[in-house]
């Protein structure tokens, strides 16, 4: 078999780093190996995001930069998959005719055979899933596939680290989203197969699985009588030997359930780290966005989220500067953070997404220099709180998995003694950065906390404990 080169670029979210490893490996498969350089790429291929514009413009552009490559060598294929090729199907060809593969996240299983079939006939091909009015439900979910081959250890950011697929698709559609139109509708995968497939992980080497689903706590699998709901799921995944810690995302509020709170809670391989977009703290915003539950309903989940599982950080999104966004409005979405306290939370200034509702029934009447005030006023309100909250970790002991070298030792040289910047997780996801050996990386191990800042806790590796509270820091 001769060797062949890849080139992939992934943007977007968790769903797309997961689907692109499992295109690797089915390349890996066919003979490939993954290089950085478009020049020397065989194949190169796009995993694209239409989330927000700002995505899909930075395809567009990376699409400009391969087009002379592609005039020096027409036998090189270029690939644009994921979800701006299921919703601009009809316009890549047009913009950047030089494409010669469109492939939908639902139809990732195609990949190998559809690059072949280009490199053996020429032309331009797709494989794209049904659009959400082109039929029946059951028909649109079949041409949504999900795709989870065997994995690949080799891809992943860490080897001791996966992402897991439980959910695909989404049924919510709010208004804003355009994810229900690319990833079709939502479908909990058989959790025998999730299950085989955390066992295999673990048989790697894999400590922490993170579940995936665009609503992932609304997880449901009916067979005849028997129905699997997001709870049994993680009491199910909880029994493999060598997995050590659990997260999942995305969570959405509605589905909350205490029962769910309450597992959480006696799973101690569960990590008590949720993350539980609210988008806005506007009643009538929400109500625009159609995200199907009220302000009262998020302060009902965290009151309860506090009483059953109060060791849980909790995090959010929040799109502003939503169509008809007053600024009283979004000072309620202030309140909302400021009475939460979460960990951390994402803001984005909304994008129009063409094929919502939104862009068909309501107008994107906020200017653009109004998001960005709003989104600094909001990031800064979040940044102060996610400061003082993570205070109370200096002084304390917090168990880290050790993921890798942090990007300071871009700049900083390893030093003689073998110690360098390492970065690594609590349980409940808080960013910490220590000095260890690299020997540590995949580790589970305590970190004496001294420092904070909004965004990272800072500490030293402990080796011995002395009295109740002294500790004694050592590098390793
Ligand atoms: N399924 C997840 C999130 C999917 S998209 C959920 O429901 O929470 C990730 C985040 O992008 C969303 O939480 C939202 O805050 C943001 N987002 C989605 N559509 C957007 C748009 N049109 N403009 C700006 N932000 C958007
Ligand atoms: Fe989009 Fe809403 Fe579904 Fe999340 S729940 S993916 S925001 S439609
Ligand atoms: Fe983007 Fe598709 Fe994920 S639109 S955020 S890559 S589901």
């Amino acid at each position: 078999m001769t060797t062949k080169k890849l080139y992939i670029e992934t943007v977007g979210c968790q769903m797309n780093v997961l689907d692109s490893e499992m295109v690797v490996a089915s390349l890996r498969k066919r003979g490939y190996e993954l290089t950085d350089s478009t020049r020397d790429a065989d194949t190169i291929l796009f995993n694209t995001c239409s989330v927000r514009q700002h995505a899909e413009d930075k395809i567009y552009s990376a699409l400009g930069r391969v087009r002379s490559e592609k005039k020096r060598d027409p036998s090189k294929i270029i690939g644009v998959m994921g979800c701006m090729a299921q919703k601009d199907q009809h316009q890549i060809f047009k913009k950047a005719p030089y494409v010669d593969l469109i492939v939908g996240p639902g139809q990732l299983q195609q990949v190998p055979d559809l690059i072949e079939k280009a490199a053996v006939e020429g032309g331009q091909h797709s494989a794209l899933s049904l659009e959400r009015t082109a039929g029946s439900v059951n028909k649109i979910k079949r041409s949504h596939e999900t795709f989870d081959p065997l994995r690949d250890p080799t891809m992943r950011p860490t080897p001791f680290q996966a992402y897991l697929r439980i959910q695909i698709g989404c049924d919510k559609f709010c208004t804003y989203c355009i994810v229900p139109m690319t990833r079709g509708p939502e479908q909990g995968r058989v959790p025998g197969q999730i299950y085989d497939e955390a066992k295999i992980l673990a048989d790697q080497g894999c400590k922490e699985i993170t579940l995936l689903g665009q609503t992932v706590n609304s997880y449901k699998h009916v067979d005849g009588d028997q129905t699997t709901d997001m709870t049994s799921l993680l009491e199910l995944l909880h029994d493999i030997d060598g997995i050590e810690r659990i997260k999942f995302v995305t969570n959405y509020p509605k589905d909350m359930t205490t029962r769910l709170l309450k597992a959480i809670h006696t799973l101690p391989k569960v990590s008590p780290y949720l993350h539980v977009p609210a988008q806005s703290g506007s009643n009538d915003v929400l109500k625009r966005m159609k995200r199907g539950y009220t302000i009262e309903d998020y302060r009902d989940m965290m009151s309860r989220i506090n009483e059953h599982l109060p060791e849980a950080a909790v995090s959010s999104d929040f799109i502003v500067g939503f169509c008809g966004e007053t600024e009283e409005e979004f000072q309620a979405t202030v309140e909302l953070v400021k009475e939460c306290r979460f960990k951390n939370s994402f803001i984005f200034k909304y994008s129009e997404r063409p094929g919502t509702r939104a862009a068909g029934n309501l107008v994107d009447d906020i200017s653009d220099e109004v998001k960005k005030r709003r989104n600094n006023e909001l990031l800064a309100v979040q940044t102060q709180i996610s400061e003082e909250d993570n205070q109370p970790f200096i002084g304390q002991t917090v168990q880290v998995l050790v993921e890798g070298p942090s990007k300071k030792n871009d700049r900083i040289e390893k030093s003689a003694s073998g110690l360098m910047q390492l970065t690594g997780r609590t349980h409940d996801d808080r960013i910490v950065v220590f000095e260890g050996n690299q020997r540590l990386i995949g580790e589970i191990i305590p970190i004496g906390i001294y420092e904070c800042t909004a965004f990272t806790l800072i500490g030293t590796v402990i080796t011995e404990e002395v009295g109740p509270t002294q500790l004694v820091g050592l590098s390793v």
